[in-house]
């Protein structure tokens, strides 16, 4: 997750030391998003060589960037700018490995004429790199984003007869680009923005004259070149008389709101352009309906609270950051092209792995709810015998260990204390230890001999939602990564690579169901008790769902294996006992259908998650959800996210809080060390 911030002082004089410090403290208000490397590009900042562009990178936090730079002879921090510009980025790598050349801000030429920040994938940029290299432009990085400066320079340099436009040339899939650059020693800064987040904070010492933008539409001669390249021809958009204005520019509102509360977000597609201080926002075309103005909005809100945006609470806000939470933790591992998944902080260890007599799966709570639901698929893709086991559990019973033993600890937080006693339990009798944590630094992960980063983002809700999934999608991806040489096992991995591949795009249609999900809550929520039922790869989801329940919303549950049904908890089924059970089309559908029978002979009104167009289950249902099929193996992730929702909605209703701060829980407690943490220790890749 790449955090994108900038800086622009037009006629308000500050000096380079705190220009610096500006563009540091951005980024380091960014750093909760996690990264790699980082890095800065400021005007001028070099004694004697006033109007070039100077970048400065660095692999790692960015106090260290912060300072290499301070160790920079050449720069003169005292120097007083009347009018300057910076750039910085925080670079989660995806396309090369994390290191100097490979950060942002990537150039377009020696002499850094184009330089650029970028925040997203350019989906085809090895074509458009073949088609620069031809034309004799030199790549010095790994990245796709090198492209977008050299397309840009390219472009502009070819203006006079080019009717091409950078918006239809480059194939992006959620981007946000910041470019800035020099003509006639005046600063140009460029920002695109298109599926990312990006806003604008605004500050001056005079009154504003506006309190919006009008937004420029089609104003290129030939009606497709790119407004940036002739931006004179709008009228200027000022914002007082006197102009003299500091703009903020930042990919979340956390990195702006200590300089001003007055923003502008973007829209998609819009692209704003300043110049001499004047801020103007284009549009290629309009369509019907938009609004032709960009407003100035006064931010009412805490930190706090930006960085949980429009929802009620972090859980919520993290449910719903599930489509890109589960494409963060496949980032720069699957490769989708060659169906290959390497996890880079296992990779040397396994060889190891793979000669182990079996696998150990240790968590607490939702965490060992990941190990209950991939045991399945990792014994399948291993062909080794998996043990999952609650950490306490383990611990009390002196499970037996062995040296020929790898063993898997699970956690959030990296921190839990029954998970980290086991791992040293482990460690003391030889086995390979291998963490699986979204906490960069924490215990579990500089204790483990190796290990994986779900890099979900922080999980500041107390209930765990999106590190499940992240979780989950880890630990399929290892066992993808055990089987990628084994012939018979090739269909099945495509299948499970392509389910990947299409998940987020599933989550987004069960996260679409919140309002019917809210209603089905709206019904329930009086109840004392509720039954969460299925098997196989589903039962680890009625485990998890209770959970949520029980821990949210102070409501017995219960997460029920069907095939045990008759072994007892059928006698708790009556016309007043609610139920949810998951039926999902796989290789235990016959079997509960068998427990949905049961369940209606009791007169049980269960309500059903089940697949689109499953008319046989809905005939028996009290009420349905239908959910998107998936992969067996992967349905896990998608059935879990309704039951998210209901434990949330149930919450609520009941009149429990779950707006959890990060100052008032121990998991947020977490979440700010995860902050302090970041590459403070040992990492694995
Ligand atoms: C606590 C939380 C659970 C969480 C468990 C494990 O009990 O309430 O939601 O699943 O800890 O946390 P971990 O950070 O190790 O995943």
């Amino acid at each position: 997750m790449c955090g994108i911030f900038a800086y622009l002082n037009y006629r308000v004089p500050r000096t380079r030391g705190d220009i610096f410090q500006t563009l540091i403290k951005g980024l380091q208000r960014l750093e909760y998003r996690g990264y790699d490397s980082a890095g800065v590009a400021v005007d001028g900042s070099v004694k004697d060589h006033a109007a070039s562009i100077s970048l400065y990178k660095k692999t790692g936090k960015v106090k260290a960037l912060d300072e290499e730079i301070y160790k920079n002879n050449s720069i003169d921090f005292e120097a007083e700018l009347d009018t300057h510009f910076g750039i910085a980025h925080t670079r989660w790598a995806t396309h090369g490995e994390p290191s100097p050349l490979n950060s942002h801000p990537h150039r377009s030429d020696k002499n850094n004429e184009f330089v650029v920040i970028h925040n997203g994938i350019i989906t085809n940029y090895k074509e458009l790199k073949k088609y620069l290299v031809s034309k004799g432009y030199d790549f010095e990085s790994d990245t796709d984003t090198e492209v977008i400066p050299k397309l840009i320079k390219y472009l502009y340099d070819n203006r006079e007869n080019d009717y091409v436009s950078f918006s239809t040339l480059v194939d992006v899939y959620v981007c946000v680009i910041v470019c800035v650059w020099v003509v006639n020693r005046k600063c140009i800064l460029f920002l695109n923005r298109r599926g990312s987040p990006l806003l604008i904070g605004v500050r001056s010492q005079y009154e504003l004259s506006t309190e919006q933008i009008p937004v420029k539409y089609n104003c290129g001669k030939s009606g497709s070149r790119h407004p940036s390249f002739s931006s004179t021809c709008t009228s200027p958009q000022t914002f007082h008389d006197r102009l003299a204005v500091e703009f903020y520019f930042a990919s979340d509102a956390s990195a702006i709101i200590e300089h001003t509360n007055k923003v502008i977000y973007l829209e998609d597609d819009d692209i704003a352009v300043v110049v001499e201080g004047k801020l103007y926002v284009h549009r290629i075309k309009r369509t019907a309906g938009e609004d032709p103005v960009r407003v100035i909005q006064t931010l009412q809100m805490e930190l706090q609270q930006i960085m949980k945006g429009n929802f009620k609470a972090f859980m919520q806000k993290e449910i719903f950051e599930q489509p890109e939470s589960v494409v963060n933790t496949m980032r720069g591992r699957i490769c989708f092209d060659s169906n290959t998944v390497i996890l880079g902080g296992l990779s040397d260890h396994l060889k190891e792995i793979k000669r182990c007599r079996r696998l150990i799966v240790i968590g607490c709570g939702t965490s060992y709810h990941a190990g209950v639901a991939t045991r399945q698929i990792l014994e399948e893709l291993t062909e080794l015998p998996v043990m999952v086991e609650l950490a306490s559990d383990f611990l009390d019973r002196i499970t037996p260990v062995f040296r020929d033993d790898v063993c898997f600890f699970i956690s959030q937080s990296g921190e839990t204390a029954d998970t980290l006693m086991a791992l040293r339990y482990c460690k003391q009798r030889g086995a390979l230890t291998v963490g699986v944590t979204n906490t960069v630094g924490s215990s579990i992960c500089r204790e483990t001999d190796c290990g994986v980063h779900i890099n979900a983002g922080p999980e500041v809700g107390v209930a765990s939602t999106k590190a499940y999934t992240s979780q989950f999608v880890s630990l399929i991806m290892f066992g993808l990564m055990m089987s990628e040489d084994r012939l018979s096992m090739q269909q099945r991995r495509l299948e499970i690579i392509n389910g990947l591949k299409k998940l987020p795009e599933l989550i987004k249609e069960v996260l679409a169901l919140d309002d019917q999900i809210k209603s089905i809550a709206d019904e329930l929520h009086h109840q004392r008790s509720l039954l969460v039922m299925g098997r196989g790869y589903n039962y680890a989801t009625c485990l998890e769902g209770a959970l949520k329940i029980k821990e949210i919303t102070y409501m017995h549950s219960e997460g029920i294996l069907a095939g045990e049904l008759k072994h007892g908890p059928l006698a708790l089924i009556d016309k007043h006992m609610p139920v949810i059970m998951v039926i999902m089309r796989d290789a235990c559908y016959k079997k509960c259908h068998n427990a949905l029978q049961q369940v209606t002979a009791r007169q049980g009104r269960p309500i059903i998650l089940c697949c689109q167009d499953d008319p046989e289950i809905s005939k028996m249902a009290y009420k349905t959800i239908e959910l998107p099929h998936t992969v067996d193996c992967l349905q896990g992730i998608i059935s879990v996210i309704p039951l998210q929702l209901i434990s949330f909605h149930l919450a609520v209703l009941r009149g429990y809080d779950v707006h959890v701060t990060s100052t008032n829980l121990p998991k947020s407690s977490a979440f700010v060390s995860s902050v302090h943490r970041i590459f403070a220790q040992k990492s694995w890749r």
